[in-house]
């Protein structure tokens, strides 16, 4: 038995928790030390009574992966091990012994024009004894030789009796690096699931956002991997599998911090709400019968509806009007006796603030409430125990709002001390701000329009210039 071999492979087993990093040591590793042409694995699927494809390799040819599940019956050889967890060994799977009840099923070899020969299949058994997955080698070799029909029988040896104690000796801890990656696979998918739920249920009390967390994810990882692709502008711009996932949580974090912003800020449609509005109308009906027991003459009368028509338009978030600022100032001015016969304006000093914003429903102080989501995410998720590597991922996740210059929030840091998954995110968040359709009356600005604004916005020292014109450039808002 090689040692050294068998120690890397119990070091890199404990080590590794990605899933599919780790069904691709345990089959290169073994089919080293086994030295075989191929390898599959099976996964034993407890809900289904079924054992499903999950890996395979093959020295000879490269194979597209498709993933299917066979019945634990004993119709197939996978499928018997699993049932009987008895270890086979076959020198020629098709010369098996009809009165086996397996039998090997010819179709992939004449498909592909492979030669599957001799076969040393093995059961995965947790500590209790249940089956929890089929490891299969394939083709032992006498010769380092791609195997095909016409050389199998030269290149091609059976598995022997060291090969069945190499496997056995190794099957403890496979199990338990496959129960271990399995439970970690399991945690990290319940806890993407976790965070990605939360986003959704915080993107609900947005107006017109939902899919706005999902859009800056995709296409940040889109930006981000095109970025590691082009060596020429982004030279130091590496992701890899661990860098790649940091991102993306941090994507679907981003606006976590909306939770703790007000919903009456959040959820503004127009600059007042219906129940507002009525209030104001009940005021301009009042004055009106007011002026007509005056006997005040029509023209008055029709300028009080021209005010209240514009005062009313204004409370759509477009652009205010020169008429419709007019009219709300005359509307702030006028004063009038209530039926107690108090003093009153036809627009309280709130009310004018709120309707004479312009282009949007959100005043300054709203602005700054919405604002401070940025370090609401960062508290937040500055509670969470992060392991060691994602230790930084509260800073990133609310770097998204920080601009080049030093005056964006909620830190206020300047060019390098954006980290550069901020500044992507800062730039596709840009984006999708402006060129999204939201269904409410914001509407979207057509994406070449978006394209200039954001390069603008590159200009006056807000987003990183480099990211803006490849994003722009590459056309990768295109992509989603
Ligand atoms: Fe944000
Ligand atoms: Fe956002």
């Amino acid at each position: 038995m090689d040692y050294r071999n068998f120690l890397e492979l119990a070091y890199s087993l404990v080590r590794i928790r990605d899933l599919d990093k780790l069904l691709d040591t345990i089959l290169s590793r073994l089919r080293i030390m086994l030295n075989c042409d191929a390898g599959s694995i099976f996964i034993y699927n407890e809900d289904t009574d079924e054992l499903t494809f999950k890996y395979t390799q093959n020295d000879t040819m490269e194979l597209p992966f498709k993933e299917f599940s066979i019945p634990v019956n004993k119709s197939s050889i996978a499928g018997y091990v699993a049932l009987t967890k008895k270890m086979i060994m076959v020198s020629d799977v098709y010369k098996l012994d009809r009165n086996y009840p397996f039998q090997f099923n010819k179709t992939f070899d004449r498909m592909s024009g492979y030669r599957t020969k001799s076969m040393l299949v093995f059961p995965i058994l947790d500590i209790n004894g249940t089956i929890t997955g089929v490891l299969q080698f394939i083709n032992k070799k006498r010769q380092p030789l791609p195997v095909t029909p016409e050389n199998a029988s030269r290149v091609v040896m059976a598995f022997n009796k060291d090969d069945e104690v190499l496997a056995k000796s190794m099957i403890g801890i496979v199990s338990l690096a496959l129960e271990n990656g399995m439970l970690y696979d399991k945690m990290e998918k319940m806890w993407e699931g976790f965070i990605t739920t939360t986003s959704q249920a915080i993107e609900s009390r947005l107006p017109g956002g939902r899919g706005h967390t999902s859009r800056v994810e995709t296409l940040s990882l889109i930006l981000a991997d095109e970025m590691t692709k082009d060596e020429e502008v982004f030279p130091d711009f590496q992701l890899d599998v661990d860098e790649r996932k940091k991102l993306r949580y941090a994507c679907i974090l981003h606006d976590y911090g909306k939770i703790a912003v007000r919903e009456a800020v959040l959820q503004k449609y127009t600059k007042l709400s219906e129940p507002e509005m009525e209030v104001i109308s009940y005021r301009f009906k009042l004055v009106k019968t007011q002026l007509k027991a005056k006997g005040a003459s029509q023209e008055d009368i029709d300028k009080l509806t021209g005010i209240w028509d514009n005062v009313s338009m204004a409370n759509i978030p477009d652009r205010l009007t020169s008429n419709m600022a007019a009219a709300l100032k005359k509307a702030h001015n006028f004063r009038f006796k209530d039926i107690d016969g108090q003093d009153q304006r036809l627009l309280t000093d709130d009310e004018y603030e709120y309707l004479m914003v312009d282009n949007g429903v959100h005043t300054d102080q709203d602005k700054a409430e919405i604002e401070e989501h940025a370090r609401h995410t960062y508290e937040f998720l500055n509670a969470v125990p992060w392991v060691k590597n994602l230790a930084d991922l509260p800073e990133i996740t609310a770097m998204h709002h920080e601009n080049i210059s030093g005056d964006g929030y909620p830190f206020g840091l300047s060019g390098d001390e954006i980290h550069i998954y901020g500044k992507i995110m800062a730039v596709v968040d840009s984006f999708d701000t402006l060129a999204a359709k939201t269904g409410t009356y914001k509407k979207p600005v057509p994406v070449d329009e978006a394209c200039e604004l954001l390069k603008q916005q590159a200009k006056d020292g807000k987003l990183d210039k480099d990211i803006v014109d490849f994003f722009v450039d590459r056309h990768i808002y295109r992509r989603v």
